[in-house]
């Protein structure tokens, strides 16, 4: 019997403006649109075969065999592609991130941003970069930004087909760094997943919703004038708008540790020194730290200095998802 293959590899992103809170949950229908970047030299890198003689799916992530809520969540992924292609095949899909596992570093975007596209690809489907972050998104919603290359938006939309991510300038159109200051291991968190869900319960969420429009307004402007004063304005308030919705949810989620919050208070002192330097962070204690590139090295050797600051990560802007060939 034939088996029928393909590999791809994809970035995590980082977003500027973020997404948190769904109009619909199962679709990942958002509720206010986002604007990230993509990061190179992080990367997942996917094989999916798809065999009429497998009786079952089956995942491993960095050669561990996954099992239970995270094998049923890439088995749910793969029925709307088996369904989309009309074929009900069972499937083996290896995948592999490159940065370090247990860092905190998001891995459902990249991970689903490469398995849309290799399974996609192994079942012969045919989407166009906007169908095929439309399907990512169903994975992980901000998987559908991890699509496209470099500085990108995604479009909430109004439906499954209009609600996918677009380039909004490519990698080359700005050499900012993001210097992940990556904190000791701490406790398992919420997820992203059961955070959209609660966000709802904030009286907070409805205003940073409401603001959402001009804040994208304003990151959009001051990415396409690469104006870095502007951008570090608007992408930390919507890092502590989304964190103040999060502390204010029932249940109430606190992501940061306190050398999160040393970070946060010390970056706005360093751009007064003259360093292009903002912070950003996800779900999880990490602080993400965009700095210009020459900026980059004095950005990361203060982080590194911070004792509960294990390891600092940098990546510039990063394409978009793509096929590979090699094993
Ligand atoms: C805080 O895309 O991880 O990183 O759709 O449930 O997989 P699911 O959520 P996810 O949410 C990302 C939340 C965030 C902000 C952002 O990346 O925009």
């Amino acid at each position: 019997m034939t088996t029928f293959t393909a590999t791809a590899l994809a970035h995590p992103n980082i977003a500027f403006i973020k997404y948190w809170g769904n109009r619909d949950d199962n679709l990942r229908l958002p509720q206010n649109g986002s604007v990230s970047m993509n990061l190179a030299g992080l990367h997942t890198h996917t094989r999916v075969s798809f065999d009429p003689a497998f009786t079952s799916d089956s995942f491993t992530l960095n050669h561990l065999v996954q099992t239970g809520a995270s094998l049923a969540r890439v088995s749910a992924f793969l029925n709307l592609v088996r369904e989309k292609a009309a074929k009900p095949w069972y499937a083996q899909v290896e995948s592999a991130n490159n940065f370090p596992t247990g860092a905190g570093i998001a891995s459902s975007a990249a991970a689903f941003a490469a398995l849309a596209l290799a399974a996609s690809s192994a079942l012969g489907l045919e989407l166009s970069e906007a169908q095929l972050s439309a399907l990512a998104r169903k994975g992980s919603g901000s998987a559908c930004r991890s699509i496209p290359s470099g500085y990108v938006e995604w479009l909430p939309g109004s439906s499954d087909e209009d609600s996918y991510a677009v380039t909004l300038a490519p990698p080359s159109h700005w050499d900012l760094v993001d210097c992940i200051a990556v904190m000791k291991d701490t406790h398992k968190v919420t997820g992203s997943s059961e955070g959209h869900q609660i966000a709802n319960t904030s009286p907070l969420q409805a205003a940073r919703v409401s603001g959402a429009p001009d804040r994208l307004q304003r990151c959009r402007q001051a990415l396409l004038a690469r104006d870095f004063d502007a951008l570090a304005a608007v992408v930390e308030l919507d890092s502590n708008l989304m964190h103040a919705v999060m502390m204010t949810s029932n249940p109430a989620l606190f992501y940061w540790e306190p050398a999160s919050v040393e970070i946060m208070k010390a970056v706005p002192g360093w751009r007064r020194e003259g360093l292009a330097a903002c912070y950003t962070l996800d779900a999880g204690p990490n602080v993400h730290v965009l700095c210009a590139v020459t900026d980059a090295p004095m950005v990361k050797s203060r982080l590194e200095q911070i004792p509960s600051v294990i390891q600092v990560l940098t990546a510039t802007a990063g394409g978009g998802a793509h096929l590979t060939f090699e094993d």
